[in-house]
């Protein structure tokens, strides 16, 4: 059994040649007394043609179903004129069968692998290996290949070492929760799988290798999201002796050449790169989707000293934030829209959505509409108009609380505004976020977090510096953003056991946890570190953005649900008492 050509290769050349395709039965259509089916490869469909002038053969086609597996003789022939099918490679031409092998049969499929008809997801991924006889589907797995091989390339030429670091292992911190496995012959005792390689790879800077680069699969056990998967493959890369700059110049040639390559798209060079402070203050996120045109304009000193409290209480308050949001031509929103919008802020935690309509700015306040007017004075009305640049048509949303609940809820609500009113420019927006404050100061746990991991390196000179004011210390870590999503993140690490002791102190993680969690490295710290940093990037995120898929599931070729299920396998799933008992677990019923 043998096929000579994909149905691809197959055109006009070949015509009288007798060749052998394998594939499935995408279609059959009986026209007139003749059978027409599209045989379908991994490359495409070819029409194959069953003439009633050989009965023996014709009879055998009058069976064939959606999805048998087929291998087919025939010659090559031009279709008739006014038949051809210019949306495949092979439609100028037509197979004659001489001979057909049903080498399989189908059952009816559960889902119909038809591009147009949608299916739940839930059912998608039951069958996903029906799923994924999509051509558009398979095609993203192509493009996934060549992503890989052209990382590989880049990476090779330029002397990084591929080393596997191990799966079985000790939590490394990157802020999701682990996923376990019990240890057999260390009863009550677990591994971890890694979040990241992240600690083996700062082992292997210590170990001479200078340059190190991994495609990696990390586990994270933490709420899933569009573009969150349980596991997920990282490309994780290392340095030593380097500075950011040289990071991040690296990377985004990369990034620039895979673009390049694959998509034929020119990204800047270089990248732009933005501080932390700044995209908060403009766009409300550490990930800004540049493509979109609105800013936020802080107006906390506009309103300190006005009577209506939702704002001048945040004004007055150093953890608070008052901002505005313009949206041109946004002056025609019913009011069932903007109450919409008010509770999609209010996902956020955001207590309401205080907005004025500028119906015509040549008449001052009597051409304006809003529901705040009357608690605010016509000065500060004004002011806010003026700062905001506002004309007639435009509608302006308000958000006042909390800078974190301000930045997140009216950030998110540009985004969201973007799409709604077709204001995302059709465009490749990358660039670096840089200067990461160090600590985020969990309120509830009364302690201070690290933003990044407890292993990326301060913008101080000691730990003195450090415990003097560890709240506005920055950091010398950075993300690669790409259209609105953070596509990866690195670092320069800590190389000082000092410096290193001095952050988990603040971390509040004490000498004995810090020797039971990370002894191991503040050990290797001591026998001469070189300085270095690295950055991971999201394999599947970068995937999904190169794809256009809106999921990162789509570039997954079996992955999980929302509730971290794989309903194909039905993992996770329960085990037997025996297998328990090895394992000397025991499980508690709620
Ligand atoms: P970080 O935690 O930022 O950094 O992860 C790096 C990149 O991995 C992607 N990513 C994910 N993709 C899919 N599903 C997930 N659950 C998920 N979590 C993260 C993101 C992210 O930018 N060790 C550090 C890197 C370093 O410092 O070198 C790390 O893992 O695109
Ligand atoms: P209230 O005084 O709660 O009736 O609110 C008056 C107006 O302010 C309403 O339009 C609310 O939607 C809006 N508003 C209330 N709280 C906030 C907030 N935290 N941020 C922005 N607008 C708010």
């Amino acid at each position: 059994m043998q096929r000579t050509h994909y149905s691809q290769q197959i055109n006009q050349n070949l015509v009288n040649e007798t060749i052998q395709v394998c594939g499935w039965v995408h279609h059959r259509r009986d026209h007139g007394g003749i059978i027409f089916i599209d045989c379908r490869d991994r490359t495409g469909l070819l029409q194959v043609v069953f003439n009633p002038d050989q009965p023996e053969l014709f009879k055998k086609a009058e069976t064939l179903r959606n999805e048998y597996v087929v291998q087919i003789s025939g010659k090559v022939c031009l279709r008739p004129k006014g038949t051809e099918n210019a949306h495949l490679k092979s439609g100028a031409v037509e197979l004659q069968a001489t001979q057909l092998i049903i080498l399989n049969t189908s059952a009816p499929l559960p889902i119909s692998i038809d591009a147009y008809t949608p299916v739940s997801e839930e059912v998608a991924l039951r069958y996903r290996y029906l799923d994924l006889r999509r051509p558009e589907v398979q095609e993203r797995f192509r493009l996934r290949t060549h992503v890989v091989q052209l990382i590989r390339r880049f990476f090779d030429e330029k002397g990084f070492l591929d080393i596997e670091t191990p799966m079985l292992t000790k939590a490394t911190p990157e802020g999701a929760r682990d996923y376990l496995v019990p240890s057999r012959i260390h009863p009550g005792e677990f591994y971890a799988l890694p979040q990241s390689p992240q600690l083996f790879k700062q082992l292997l800077m210590m170990s001479g290798f200078d340059r190190y680069y991994q495609i990696v699969r990390c586990f994270r056990d933490e709420d899933l999201r569009a573009d969150r998967q349980p596991e997920f493959t990282q490309l994780d890369m290392e340095m030593s002796f380097c500075n950011e700059e040289a990071i991040q110049t690296l990377n985004e040639a990369l990034i620039r050449y895979l673009f390049k390559e694959l998509l034929d798209v020119n990204l800047p060079n270089p990248f732009p790169r933005m501080t932390y402070a700044t995209a908060m203050q403009r766009y409300g996120s550490d990930k800004p989707d540049l493509r979109i045109p609105f800013e936020l304009v802080d107006i906390a000193d506009l309103v300190k000293d006005i009577e209506f409290k939702v704002f001048s209480g945040p004004a007055n308050d150093a953890q608070g934030r008052v901002t505005a949001l313009r949206i041109p031509k946004g002056g025609d929103l019913s009011r069932k829209a903007i109450e919409e919008y008010t509770q999609y802020v209010a996902i956020f935690g955001a207590k309401g959505l205080a907005y004025i309509k500028v119906i015509d700015r040549a008449l001052g306040l009597e051409g304006l509409q809003s529901p705040i007017l009357k608690f605010i004075p016509e000065a500060t009305v004004e002011a806010i108009l003026q700062r905001v640049a506002a004309e007639s048509g435009d509608i302006i949303f308000f958000g006042a609380g909390t800078a974190k609940m301000v930045s997140e809820s009216l950030g998110a609500l540009r985004v969201k505004l973007g799409h709604d009113f077709n204001g995302v420019k059709d465009e490749w927006s990358p660039l670096w976020v840089v200067d990461f404050p160090l600590f985020e100061y969990d309120a509830q746990e009364k302690r201070w977090q690290a933003l990044h991991h407890p292993f990326t390196a301060p913008k101080v000179n000691d730990a003195a510096e450090l415990q003097a004011d560890p709240g506005s210390c920055l950091s010398r870590a950075y993300d690669m953003v790409l259209n609105g999503c953070e596509i990866g993140g690195g670092s320069i690490r800590i190389h000082d056991t000092h410096l290193q002791s001095a952050v988990f102190d603040l971390l509040n993680i004490n000498e004995v946890e810090q020797k039971e969690k990370f002894g191991f490295l503040l050990e290797a710290l001591k026998f001469g570190c070189p300085p270095h940093g690295g950055l991971a990037f999201g394999l599947d995120r970068l995937l999904m953005l190169m794809t256009g898929a809106k999921s990162i599931r789509d570039v997954i070729a079996f992955p999980k649900t929302q509730t971290a299920s794989c309903p194909l396998t039905r993992a996770p799933s329960p085990v037997s008492d025996q297998q328990l008992k090895e394992l000397s677990l025991q499980i508690r019923k709620k």
